[in-house]
């Protein structure tokens, strides 16, 4: 689903991201990618999604050479591709079912798919109940659940997500990782940068850890690996 062959990130201001790597991440995989701050995460999560480019190597998502593409066949990528931050980014001015009818839209889906399609995803996260409700009513967890239905409401290949509890309760963030592992289930590649402890120990997922740029560790069920 995703590869990457010597990829290497340098920022304009000569700062080294990323350097050298190579990993495989196979349809199915839930991937969490930890490390320290400052050691690539975001960065490696970034360039997935054509935020920003490979300085060098070859990276392939969903059968796309991201490094190749034209700013115009980027739409495409990302179509398949459900991103979720840390801060959710919701329209604001919105209601809870047109943010999430709002990524229909913009692909142009009939009104009958788009309806049947928001109610569904609205249930797998918990939240029909607040289809009227704005992102200002809703507290932290709702606003992310929001945003997560918008990320998968397109039935993407790959979900990314840079941090997605990083500003969450514990109780929290765990009803946001079941949802993760639900989705996963359905068999949607699942990569996920965290400082969540607690989840990753939990999880037993795959994790690689990125320290100065570089994967320091890659294992099938891993565990956090730092005190922090
Ligand atoms: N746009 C940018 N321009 C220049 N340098 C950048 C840019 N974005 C990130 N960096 C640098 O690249 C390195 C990796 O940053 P990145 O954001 O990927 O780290 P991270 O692992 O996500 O950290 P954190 O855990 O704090 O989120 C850091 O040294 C950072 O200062
Ligand atoms: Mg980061």
């Amino acid at each position: 689903m995703i590869h990457l062959s010597g990829v290497s990130k340098v920022y304009d201001n000569g700062c080294v991201a990323l350097s050298d790597i190579t990993i495989d991440i196979p349809k199915g995989d839930f991937l969490f990618v930890v490390g320290p701050s400052g050691a690539g995460k975001s960065t490696f999560i970034k360039m997935i999604f054509r935020e920003e480019l490979p300085t060098k190597g070859k990276l392939i998502v969903n059968g796309r050479n991201v490094g190749e593409l034209q700013p115009s066949e980027v739409p495409y990528l990302r179509r398949n591709l459900g991103i979720v931050f840390q801060d959710y980014r919701l329209l604001p001015n919105k209601t809870v079912y047109e943010n999430v009818a709002f990524a229909m839209q913009v692909i142009e889906s009939s009104h009958r798919d788009i309806k049947k399609r928001v109610t569904h995803v609205l249930d797998l996260v918990g939240l029909r109940h607040k289809s009227g409700s704005c992102p200002s009513e809703l507290s932290g967890g709702e606003q992310q659940r929001v945003a997560i239905a918008r990320a998968i409401v397109n039935n993407p290949v790959v979900v990314i997500a840079d941090e997605p509890t990083g500003n969450l309760d514990p109780e929290t963030s765990w009803e946001i990782m079941k949802i993760f592992a639900r989705i996963n289930k359905g068999g949607t590649t699942i990569v996920m940068a965290t400082h969540d402890k607690t989840v990753v120990d939990a999880m037993k997922k795959r994790v690689i850890a990125i320290e100065k740029g570089k994967i320091a560790r890659d294992e099938v069920k891993g565990v956090y690996g730092y005190e922090d």
